[in-house]
């Protein structure tokens, strides 16, 4: 029970300091699926999203992307192109657009959108193949987006 109150605290605190945050449903995309406006007003910290980017549990962008930056985390799928340069070819916004609904931009991608928890076909809980029985959260946080933003940013051609 003290625990279950400690977490609860932590909530209440976390929800009141992250007051700013926009929610998933409140995105405003472009016409072309750029988001113009930061999701929580915290600039992005890139290193943090190097690690999202390579971590399965989080981004995984490497599961269908190569990243030379990332070279020493094992395994880039080719599912989709290599993200080397892409902080030429897109602007911060349109990587935000990208990173929080990839459909907004390439439709009917393959590509999750990763701030997003309404609107799917058959949304289930995780991995369980049931119905969820809790509402749904992104698969990254709106700072966990803003990170991985930073960091896609920063891979230019050499
Ligand atoms: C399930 C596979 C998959 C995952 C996971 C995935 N992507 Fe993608 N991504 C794609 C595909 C496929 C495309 C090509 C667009 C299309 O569908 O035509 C793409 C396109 C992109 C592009 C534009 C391509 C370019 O010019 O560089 C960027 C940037 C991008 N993804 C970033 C990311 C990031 C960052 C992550 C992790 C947070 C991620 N992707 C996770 C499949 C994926």
């Amino acid at each position: 029970m003290k625990r279950l109150s400690l977490t609860l605290a932590a909530c209440l605190i976390g929800s009141a300091a992250l007051a700013a945050e926009v929610a998933p449903k409140d995105v405003q995309f472009d016409e072309y699926g750029a988001v113009a406006t930061s999701l929580t007003g915290t600039a992005g910290d890139a290193a943090n999203g190097a690690v999202i980017a390579g971590t399965k549990s989080q981004g995984n962008c490497i599961a269908c992307h190569q990243i030379t930056a990332l070279a020493e985390v094992p395994f880039h799928g080719e599912i989709g192109p290599s993200l080397d340069g892409a902080g030429d070819r897109w602007s911060e916004a349109e990587l935000r657009g990208l990173m929080t609904n990839a459909k907004m931009t390439f439709d009917g991608t393959m590509m999750p959108a990763f701030y997003k928890v309404e609107g799917f076909i058959r949304p289930g809980d995780a991995y369980t193949g049931k119905a969820p029985t809790e509402a749904l959260t992104p698969i990254l946080s709106a700072q966990q987006i803003e990170d991985v933003v930073a960091f896609i940013a920063t891979l230019k051609e050499e």
